[in-house]
């Protein structure tokens, strides 16, 4: 019975009527091309050779697990790695294989009798998951509007035991940063407020040596859990939590993600934990990341004649319409600047945007061809973009 398949089908058609049919991109490392769509913040591919040398000619751990941690023997990479990130947060850490086992793993884990979940309205899908896992009671504030989350706060502070707010420190597809000292005065106004943070996009990023919004605005002992993963600035994969020993202890015993998952691979820890070494001192490239992201917010602006949302190094050129992204997305393409269209569901419908993912390892040259092929390929398809 072929149709059985049939209904698959239907929704690929459907989604490719609807100009939103992705496919696996191919490879694009060769040749020149400036990549603005992968999160490699710090610009760490282009010195990858340099730094993996450097780290196999001392290192031999192990790459695989075989086990989960709960099983696993081999466990002296994974505790370093945890331990060095306690010292830099003073409080615990425990590992996750990815911020998306992080997020639904800890946030289906919290989800206890007398709990509601307040979030933010743009947090990310890996948290949207957690929540519809376990069916958590959810109200959402508008995005960064901290008088709305404090009326929700007010609403349901008697109906409730604990609420957890949920949000990011960089937003991943506008780049904005979250009010966090606002947040940090709600907690103090609610007893019984608990602060879940998200420095997926900040970590390597913001802050002296490279802890995020939390190191940046100093509050970290204030963040109840702090999420960083480690496959975007860091150069690596996997994810950690940050949070008191309880909690810590808690998620050992009942994060899903946690424990019914293989551990990253030895080697894997140990790389995350050279990688962590390096960016905590990369305090220049910081820098020259926010100088360039500045430079190109304003070039963004100028170029479509209306504010950016942006505050950080991923700036949005909205289009608002999926055809017209794809359109521009490939007509950049051709000028060797890969840039990709985000369309639903990753953005709501009227959303759709070219996302530019700045480094710091982009030079003075590469910026200027790339604000060229941008003036270009606008000017060519003309006003469509808002
Ligand atoms: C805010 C946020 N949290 C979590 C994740 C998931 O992290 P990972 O790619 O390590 O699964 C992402 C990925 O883009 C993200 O943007």
């Amino acid at each position: 019975m072929e149709n059985k398949f049939e209904g698959y089908r239907q929704i690929l058609e459907k989604f490719e009527a609807e100009k939103r049919l992705r496919s696996i991109p191919p490879d694009r490392t060769e040749g020149g091309r400036i990549d603005l769509s992968s999160n490699d913040y710090l610009g760490l591919d282009s010195i990858a050779t340099e730094l993996y040398n450097d780290f196999w000619a001392q290192n031999g751990a192990s790459m695989s697990s075989s086990a989960s941690r709960l099983l696993a023997s081999k466990q002296s990479e994974h505790s370093a790695l945890e331990k060095l990130l306690e010292e830099l947060y003073g409080k615990p850490a425990l590992l996750f294989n990815s911020g998306y086992h992080a997020n639904t793993g800890t946030i289906s884990a919290l989800n206890i009798p007398g709990t509601i979940f307040l979030t933010d309205k743009l947090i990310h899908a890996s948290i949207i998951d957690g929540l519809s896992m376990c069916k958590a009671e959810c109200a959402r504030w508008k995005h960064n509007d901290l008088s709305h989350l404090r009326r929700l706060l007010q609403k349901h502070e008697k109906s409730s035991e604990r609420m957890i707010v949920v949000a990011e420190s960089i937003y991943s597809m506008d780049g904005d940063i979250v009010p966090l000292e606002g947040l940090i005065e709600l907690k103090r106004e609610f007893p019984s407020m608990i602060l879940y943070l998200d420095e997926a996009h900040a970590f390597g990023v913001r802050g002296e040596h490279g802890l995020g919004m939390a190191e940046e605005f100093d509050l970290i002992s204030e963040v109840d859990l702090l999420i960083g993963t480690f496959g975007k600035a860091c150069h690596s994969s996997g994810a950690f939590v940050i949070a008191s020993p309880l909690i810590r202890s808690y998620l050992i015993n009942t994060a899903r993600s946690f424990i019914f998952s293989t551990a990253i691979p030895p080697a894997n820890a140990s790389w995350t934990r050279y990688m962590i070494e390096k960016i905590y001192k990369m305090t220049g490239e910081r820098q020259k990341l926010n100088e360039i992201s500045k430079d190109f917010r304003n070039f963004i602006s100028e170029i479509t004649g209306t504010a950016n949302p942006s505050q950080s190094q991923i700036v949005p050129l909205l289009v608002g319409d999926a055809e017209k992204a794809l359109k521009i997305a490939r007509d950049l393409d051709k000028e060797g600047i890969d840039a990709l269209a985000i369309r639903r569901p990753t953005v709501p419908p009227g959303g759709e945007r070219i996302r530019f993912s700045l480094n710091a390892s982009l030079s003075a040259d590469e910026l200027n061809k790339i604000k060229k092929a941008i003036r270009k390929v606008l000017l060519k398809n003309e006003n469509q973009f808002s």
